[in-house]
């Protein structure tokens, strides 16, 4: 063929492009290549060559166009069609299950069929197609997320993607079914592969390496030369089409088959599943699978397939409610003990803290994990530089659950000498008997005054908004407070004299400290850090005394009439109020106007002054439910019949009590007896 000749070349050109078009698809998107590379290079060269000799016959769309132009200043901001919306979480088969019966419920009489989709790790894209002339579809914009309503026009790098289709031809649209105007919705990831990859070539720059495959995907995406993003080998999974802003009306499976029929990437591991057992297989079986992937997941999303019930179900203000996201948790990684610090909290009690290399451990870079106290680190026989599993469930605090020996791991070599003293104030700290803490008995300690303060402003105790860790540091620093009391002496122009401080903000904090004045009994013994009383103890000794003078005036036994109150507790409280510092404290609150008193529960009285004895096995009452019934009522009970017992309440089997009841003429009454009584 003589390809001066420009009819011909202008055919063998489209030829060619069709052929690298299908490679590229056989490639990138099947993963089933049926050409070497280096034949794929041999064709992209000629069609190069055509085109640098005919440049009129350069098309945007061809495949040797991927990577053009860089985009001038940064990332113009484009409107998304619709908004690009979130996901809910679920992270157990409870809450599969809310979901599932929820969803029930909402979609009413319309049936209900789910697909099981992987939850990949990367970030959100869409991909708008416009009309072509040739009656096909060409890439037109490719969107980051942005804030769910605007994203960046990330178009240039999105182009680079080769599982991404430049355009469509009017032969596929018409095969998939689809019109020539469309948008593609999907997850950019970058695989495990391109990952380590560019972590290697960071470390041989010296740079330090890439937390995870997201962030670098994320990062990449971003990055303002297309042929960087060339070499880095992201890929994109689509999961919805759009067709005029909205979903194919046959659902969320004949929307997979049509992207895969229009040339996309479509996650080959899903599943339709109508119920939550069937969700679990699913969910249990991609759990197994999941290392052996290539690139990362986070979990699973479940999408209700049928397009009506998704229109019933409809959205909250962030998310579908016919979607839901089953996210992976629990999870663990090595990394090693860098070093042991201590901090003190506002009970003086000294917690020891592992540093550790930061890992990624479900969704969020660890650097820190508890190691409870001195007894924990004793009996794991940790050392500082030995390696360590780290795990995280949910969201709570990492732990450290042992430490891992092996010829990669080797042990670490410095012991960690518990400190004698306190690390903030330098005083000595004591152990007591029978307690696992060390702790600094220092009441002036600047450590426990910084905690009783952030703990005093805290949501749920006196919820003083503002009053955070910076705030603290400085009124300390300045010597403005010495005790939590003195919150209420604090001034406009003490305030303003801080750093970052306005008149405005200065106002602000002291309309929230004036208004904590009313936050009630139960909130204020919270905030005074007694030991051992927590919300729901402090609560219940508010309704029980009614004021801070009964409750500083109680004696043991009074304390421990409270339900929840043991010997311990009142100990607590006692020790607490017979120093003098803290009782002047408490002075020093009620001068500054805080209110210190509740509503007193009205304790129920049928059975004052009475003494009951229990014997035998009532039919539905415990014996401690029993006692606990009688004593709420006021009254007591006794183990032995006198004849000042006013009742015997016998059931089962009673066997010398009930004898010596009816000996000494003590009435005797059964289960339904007393629960007439108490009714009175
Ligand atoms: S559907 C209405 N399907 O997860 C928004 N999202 O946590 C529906 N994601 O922003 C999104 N894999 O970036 C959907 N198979 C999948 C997904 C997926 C990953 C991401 C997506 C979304 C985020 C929500």
């Amino acid at each position: 063929m003589d390809l001066s000749n420009k009819t011909n070349a202008a055919q063998r050109a489209e030829e060619l492009r069709a052929e690298l078009r299908r490679h590229e698809h056989l490639y990138y998107v099947m993963d089933a290549p049926t050409i070497s590379d280096a034949e794929y290079d041999a064709l992209m060269n000629e069609l190069k060559q055509i085109e640098a000799e005919h440049p009129e016959l350069l098309t945007p769309d061809s495949p040797t166009q991927r990577v053009g132009g860089k985009p001038a200043e940064g990332f113009k901001k484009v409107r998304h069609s619709r908004p690009m919306l979130s996901l809910d979480n679920a992270y157990s088969v409870e809450e599969l299950r809310d979901w599932d019966r929820r969803v029930h419920e909402l979609a009413g009489n319309l049936p209900v069929e789910y697909t099981a989709e992987l939850k990949l790790d990367g970030l959100s894209v869409a991909l708008q197609y416009e009309a072509a002339e040739d009656g096909g579809s060409r890439l037109a914009y490719g969107l980051t997320r942005g804030d769910g309503q605007t994203g960046e026009d990330v178009t240039s790098n999105i182009r680079t993607i080769r599982s991404v289709p430049l355009s469509v031809s009017a032969d596929t649209l018409k095969k998939a079914g689809v019109p020539q105007a469309f948008e593609v919705r999907g997850e950019v990831v970058m695989p495990a592969a391109a990952f380590q990859k560019l972590n290697e070539e960071r470390e041989k720059q010296g740079l330090a390496p890439a937390v995870n495959p997201r962030n670098a995907a994320a990062g990449t995406l971003r990055t303002l030369e297309p042929s960087i993003v060339a070499q880095r080998r992201l890929d994109v999974y689509a999961y919805f089409l759009l067709v005029e802003g909205d979903y194919l009306a046959e659902g969320q499976a004949a929307t997979l088959d049509a992207l895969t029929a229009l040339g996309f990437r479509v996650n080959p591991h899903r599943e339709r599943v109508k119920t939550v057992e069937d969700m679990m297989k699913f969910i249990d079986a991609t759990e197994q699978r999941r290392a052996e992937l290539g690139y990362e997941i986070d979990g699973v999303v479940l999408k209700v397939d049928s397009q009506a019930a998704k229109l019933r179900l409809g959205y909250t203000g962030r998310a579908p409610r016919w979607a839901i996201a089953y996210k992976f948790t629990a999870k663990s990684a090595i990394t090693q003990v860098r070093d042991i610090l201590i901090s003190v909290g506002r009970t003086g009690k000294l917690t020891p803290t592992a540093e550790l290399m930061p890992v990624f451990i479900g969704g969020t870079t660890v650097s820190r994990a508890t190691l409870h106290n001195a007894d924990f680190i004793e009996r794991m026989g940790l050392l500082i530089g030995d390696w360590v599993k780290v795990e995280r469930g949910g969201d709570v605090i990492p732990k450290v659950a042992e430490v891992v020996v092996d010829a990669e791991h080797p042990r670490g070599t410095l012991k960690f000498v518990y400190p004698t003293l306190c690390p903030e104030c330098g005083n000595a700290v004591v152990r007591e008997e029978g307690e696992v803490d060390y702790r600094c008995v220092n009441a002036d300690c600047p450590a426990q005054l910084r905690e009783t303060l952030l703990h005093f402003g805290s949501r749920g105790v006196m919820s003083i908004e503002g009053l955070g860790e910076a705030v603290v540091a400085q009124l300390l620093d300045k010597g403005l407070v010495h005790h939590v009391a003195d919150l209420y002496s604090l001034t406009e122009e003490q305030l303003v004299g801080l750093e970052r401080f306005a008149e405005k903000s200065a106002r602000a904090l002291l309309k929230e400290i004036e208004h904590s004045k009313n936050a009630g009994l139960a909130r204020v013994l919270m905030g005074l850090g007694i030991r051992f009383v927590g919300e729901r103890t402090a609560q219940l000794l508010a309704e029980e005394f009614g004021s801070i003078d009964a409750l500083m005036a109680a004696s043991a036994e009074e304390l421990e009439r409270v339900e929840e109150v043991g010997p311990r507790i009142s100990q607590s409280i006692l020790e607490f109020f017979a120093r003098p510092a803290n009782r002047a404290l408490v002075e020093s609150l009620k001068a500054a106007g805080v209110e210190m008193t509740a509503e007193k529960k009205q304790r129920s009285t049928q059975l004052a002054g009475m003494t009951l004895v229990l014997t035998g096995t009532l039919p539905t009452l415990s014996r401690d439910e029993a006692k606990a019934r009688i004593e709420a009522a006021g009254g007591k009970v006794s183990g032995a019949v006198s004849k000042k017992t006013s009742y015997v309440v016998a059931g089962e089997e009673a066997g010398s009590k009930l004898d010596k009841a009816r000996e000494l003429n003590v009435p005797v009454l059964d289960e339904a007896g007393l629960m007439r009584l108490l009714e009175k």
